[in-house]
């Protein structure tokens, strides 16, 4: 079955939800043992003392753990991702990250990251997991060789987290590069990818051989700026259960109403995104010769060769996020998000409508100066998320804005 049919046909039993068309809504906090031996089979399974036998019924136990919209949601989502086996659904992007994250690295190992980073990863790197004794070590994007020889030469290294294109500059980092660096550890850390920019529509990274695909769903899954929720998908189902163990302690597990509610967003992502991608392209071959505009970060509109091979490698299409380096820095940046009137100055993307911020003084504000610097997050820089209203009044707005 391909992923648009499959995503709208497995994973649910209408049988199960009383021959109701779409899913039902099971707000249940506990259930119901068949029988008290059920119920120790139950939680020795749930505990990894077990495996599930292939087609044996297992009772669920507590909404903390699992509930049935968690399990249609993690099941409808995996053909979406290529090369994805198993799900695990969370409240936000940041349990994604931070769970997954703390599933196998403990106090005394390393992680390798990219930057620019979203400024919230960012800020658990350095507010929690370096205090905790994870210890972190920062690679510029683009800077191929500097991540392989970090990858290479970091002791105690679990896990190598790329963020790519990275928010906001779109710099592009090359995940197959990584996995192979990674293939030549002695012991092997695994690579996670937040996907969020341009997954799941136009790029893949466990078909590219990263471990662990990382989504904010608040962003294109969800794709209406009405929810949050995060993602982790994995091609070896091993490492889901390893994260769902995680999340069963943490509790940061997507709510019921929130998986339905995403669970429904799902066979749309990819007719949003494209209508999305196609109207950002647009729009960014418009403005990238105007004269307000110093630089456009855009990867149709990629300059350099490095960046244009890895684009042509691992990415379908260039996605609706970009950024304007605006000149005339803050100030300039800050009069053109007052004078928007159709796109709306807001942080987070992925919605179906416009979204335009300052990355310095919002999203990344937590975030250095020095390492903004270094990640290129520059005072006039705005970061544009393209919705799927007609890219024409779109591009007019920006233009008025400019002028
Ligand atoms: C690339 C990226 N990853 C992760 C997150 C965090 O996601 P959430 O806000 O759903 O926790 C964000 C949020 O903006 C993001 O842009």
């Amino acid at each position: 079955m391909r992923p648009l049919t499959a995503v709208l046909t497995r994973g649910f039993d209408p049988a199960l939800s009383v021959g109701s068309a779409r899913p039902a809504v099971f707000r249940s906090s506990t259930y119901v043992f068949t029988s008290p031996e059920a119920a120790e089979r139950a939680f020795a399974i749930a505990g990894g003392r077990s495996q599930a036998m292939p087609g044996e019924h297992v009772d669920l136990i507590y909404s903390r753990f699992n509930h049935p919209n968690a399990e249609i949601l993690e099941d409808q989502i995996v053909p979406l991702e290529k090369g994805a086996k198993a799900a695990v659904v969370f409240n936000s992007g940041m349990a994604a990250i931070m769970t997954s994250i703390l599933a196998f690295a403990r106090p005394g190992d390393r992680i390798v990251y990219t930057v620019p980073l979203y400024g919230g990863t960012q800020h658990l790197i350095h507010e929690f997991l370096e205090p905790f004794g994870i210890r972190g070590t920062a690679v510029r994007a683009g800077r191929g060789a500097e991540l392989v020889e970090a990858i290479e030469k970091t002791e105690n290294l679990r896990v190598v987290l790329i963020e790519t294109p990275a928010n906001p500059t779109l710099m592009m980092t090359d995940i197959r590069q990584a996995v192979e660096a990674a293939g030549r550890c002695g012991s092997r850390p695994l690579v996670m990818v937040d996907n969020t920019f341009l997954g799941p529509t136009f790029q893949h990274p466990l078909a590219l051989g990263a471990d662990v695909c990382l989504y904010s769903g608040t962003k294109y899954l969800g794709g209406f700026s009405d929810m949050l929720s995060g993602v982790a998908l994995t091609a070896d189902a091993s490492l889901v259960k390893t994260i769902k163990a995680r999340r069963g302690l943490f509790g940061n597990i997507l709510q019921p109403d929130e998986c339905w509610m995403l669970d429904s967003r799902l066979p749309t992502v990819n007719l949003r995104m494209n209508k999305a991608s196609k109207n950002a392209q647009r729009i960014a071959e418009r403005l990238a010769g105007h004269a307000q505009v110093e630089k456009i970060h855009y990867p149709s509109l990629f300059e350099d060769a490095d960046q244009i091979r890895i684009r042509d490698a691992q990415c379908d299409y260039p996605g609706a996020m970009m950024s304007l380096e605006l000149r005339g820095g803050k100030p300039a940046a800050f009069d053109f998000l007052r004078r928007l009137r159709l796109a709306r100055n807001a942080v987070s993307l992925g919605g179906v409508e416009t979204l335009v911020c300052h990355p310095k003084s919002t999203t990344h504000s937590s975030v250095s100066a020095e390492e903004l610097e270094i990640a290129g997050v520059t005072d006039g820089l705005v970061r544009m998320s393209i919705g799927i209203e007609d890219w024409r009044d779109l591009l007019g707005d920006f233009e008025q804005a400019l002028g």
